[in-house]
């Protein structure tokens, strides 16, 4: 049973934790461009009836001495928190109801050391946008920065943990890409390594969250996946391929050197199939045996990214301003970082600011002229339950 002293410990012990991976988000509320709810419209919401029906069945299997225990929720990879908030309210709600005021509830938001989690922090307390976890004196929040690819909370402490849009990112660099900036120009070898590094970080998030989960537990995770069907998605043409290819567009333009093209390699797997999210399962592996872990479910979903323009067929200019206003606002909160901190330090801090602007008007340009698409992620929602301790 995890105590308050413990919760504690934890959260110091995650701050001097040393490990720190590149990739991180930039989200301001209130700035339409770097809004974090437009970057994939509510991807993880597509969970909702999975979530809440796998919390009910945990709830529903838990014993007279468990009931004494607090009910834990955890968020992994959860940016600024505010993608799973109203969420994380309605889980609250739904325990209390089931379990009775008196429940006590800890709700853990993780995501990685060089997140803003003080931010993070203002969010999930309400100070900016009125939207808040609910002010119940027993509802205990938990903010852990370390990577989701290790054990981020105790053995059998968790009761539902969930994540949405986050296991595609690699836990480290394997390779650079030398003929582009993402997976999607990888050579074969390049393709392989990365491959392998998503390989073994999906069985290390698959294999922390199973010791952390109570028997009885599930993990409900949404991720951006292959396209299954060869349709043109959204990685295709607004996405991660073609965001990438603007990159190599302004090194072909003498606007950054090989190096700066090379550091703004994206370090994500973002085409894992049905296939490689049941490897763990598939490949019979012992952990996954001993900590009685069951695949319930995998389930693809295209989910078409929604703002009013993106239905509208014949587009006029001012239509085509405000399209390509929106896509830049998809790609702003995953990229600002790759671009920015991929620029040697030699130049000034108004230079990398002037390029990584000429970055995001290039995008914009490309939206405005190719307006007419639809943009939509592939996506697959993979479903596991925990049956006994470990
Ligand atoms: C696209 S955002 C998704 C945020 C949120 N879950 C949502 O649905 O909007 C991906 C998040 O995963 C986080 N992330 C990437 N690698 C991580 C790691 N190794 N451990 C924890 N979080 C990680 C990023 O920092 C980022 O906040």
């Amino acid at each position: 049973m995890l105590t308050s002293a413990c919760y504690v410990v934890l959260f110091i012990l995650c701050f001097v934790y040393s490990y720190f991976p590149t990739m991180k988000m930039i989200t301001k509320i209130s700035e339409e461009v770097d809004d974090m709810y437009n970057a994939h419209c509510h991807a993880g919401s597509l969970s909702r009836p999975a979530i809440i029906d796998s919390l009910r069945k945990t709830l529903q299997s838990k014993s007279v001495f468990e009931a004494e225990q607090p009910v834990c929720v955890a968020d992994f990879g959860t940016a600024d928190g505010r993608a799973s908030l109203s969420l994380m309210k309605e889980i609250i709600e739904i325990i209390k109801q089931d379990c009775g005021q008196e429940q006590t509830i800890v709700v853990c938001f993780n995501d990685q050391p060089t997140n803003d989690f003080c931010r993070l922090s203002q969010v999930i307390q309400g100070f900016e946008q009125g939207l808040r976890l609910p002010a119940y004196s027993n509802i205990y929040p938990v903010m852990i920065p370390r990577t989701m690819y290790e054990q981020c909370l105790p053995d059998n402490s968790v009761d539902l943990a969930i994540s949405s849009v986050a296991t595609h990112y690699l836990s480290k660099r394997i390779c650079y890409i030398k003929q582009g900036a993402s997976i999607a120009y990888a050579d074969e070898n390049e393709e392989r390594l990365m491959k392998e590094q998503g390989k073994a970080d999906w069985r290390a998030f698959v294999i922390s969250r199973g010791k952390e989960l109570k028997p009885g537990g599930f993990l409900i995770t949404m991720n951006i996946s292959a396209d299954t069907k060869n349709e043109k998605p959204f990685s295709e043409l607004y996405g991660i391929k073609h965001l990438a290819s603007f990159v190599t567009d302004m090194a072909r333009d003498g606007i950054i050197t090989q190096e700066e093209y090379l550091a703004t390699n994206l370090c994500t797997q973002e085409i894992r199939t049905d296939a490689d999210f049941m490897e763990p399962f598939t490949s019979c592996l012992t952990e996954i045996q001993d900590l009685g872990l069951e695949l319930v479910s995998i389930k693809p979903f295209k989910h078409f990214l929604q703002h009013q323009t993106f239905d509208i067929v014949q587009k006029d200019d001012k239509v085509k301003l405000e399209y390509s206003r929106q896509i830049v606002a998809f790609a702003y909160p995953w990229m600002y970082h790759v671009i920015y901190e991929g620029l040697s330090d030699n130049r000034t801090e108004e230079d990398k600011q002037t390029i990584t602007d000429q970055y995001f008007s290039r995008i914009q340009k490309y939206a405005f002229d190719h307006s007419d698409f639809r943009p939509f992620l592939n996506l697959t929602e993979v479903i596991i339950k925990k049956t006994h301790r470990n």
